[in-house]
């Protein structure tokens, strides 16, 4: 197929040649998240730096490797480390994983990652299901333009909101907008949002979700609310606060994506919700 750059292929072989079967669901470990990877069994692990194609990962709490095996009795592929348009890689990149992902026959997706809240009523370490997506003013999705970007996740999100309450985890839910970054936005920005019906901004995710749409998975985005967005709280801003959060919801993140991919009553494996 000629949805993919050919190194996507070649990746696939490899991962093949190393034990990487035909993964049931596929996760994205975003900013201070990798620590999921070390909970999967009997996994493979294969560094990016051995999948043609990958550009080397940068950012720290990441192993930048792929780890395959089982969550329950799912096989999963989770990738630690991803690729950030701020980074100076085109979307076209940041998307290997999903592709990869896809090539192996994967139909699912779910993608995480830190993000700043604009919402008055969210806190530092809430779990927000991401039910819709802002990306302007760039288009994020390197797909041809006959493509439509449609996430929208309603009912997806609903289910994934009742499995989490039968388990106790405390998520909410709302709009993620993009933002290219490097830097944390001004404040006359995260007004213009809020107005735009933002819930919380981020520097990643809305082109790995508009692939995994492109590619007909089902997919859902969590974000982790690791700081109140610039002029929402009075105290400033520093990336040491991403840690700070994560470790303060990981224990209830990892249950929560555990039991996302691999509960008997989840809904990510249901057919209807594919995007085609
Ligand atoms: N803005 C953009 N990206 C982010 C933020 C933020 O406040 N927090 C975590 N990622």
């Amino acid at each position: 197929m000629e949805w993919f750059d050919p190194a996507v292929e070649k990746a696939a072989e490899v991962l093949r040649s190393k034990g990487v079967g035909k993964p049931d669901a596929s996760i994205i470990l975003g900013s201070g998240l990798g620590k999921f990877a070390g909970t999967i069994n009997d996994s493979v692990v294969v560094p990016y730096s051995e999948l043609p194609g990958f550009p080397e990962t940068g950012v720290a709490g990441h192993d930048g490797a792929l780890h395959f095996g089982k969550v329950g009795n799912r096989s999963i592929l989770a990738w630690s480390g991803r690729f950030h348009h701020y980074e100076g890689y085109p979307f076209e990149r940041t998307v290997l994983p999903v592709q990869v992902a896809a090539a192996l026959g994967c139909r699912a997706m779910l993608v995480t990652n830190a993000a700043g809240g604009i919402n008055f009523r969210f806190r530092v370490g809430d779990l927000m299901l991401i039910d819709d997506i802002i990306s302007l003013p760039v288009r994020v999705s390197p797909a041809t333009r006959r493509f439509r970007q449609r996430y929208a996740n309603d009912t997806l999100v609903n289910e994934v909101t009742h499995l989490a309450a039968k388990a106790g985890i405390a998520v909410t839910r709302g709009t993620y907008l993009y933002a290219k970054g490097p830097t944390y936005e001004t404040k006359a920005e995260i007004r213009a949002f809020r107005i735009m019906g933002a819930d919380a901004v981020g520097m990643s995710t809305a082109a790995e979700l508009n692939e995994a749409i492109r590619l007909e998975m089902s997919c859902l985005g969590i974000s982790l609310i690791t700081n109140l967005a610039t002029g929402v709280s009075k105290e400033k801003l520093d990336h040491s606060e991403i840690a700070e959060a994560a470790s303060l919801r990981e224990k209830d993140l990892l249950a929560l994506i555990t039991l996302i991919l691999s509960d008997p009553d989840t809904p990510l494996y249901k057919p209807e919700y594919r995007f085609r």
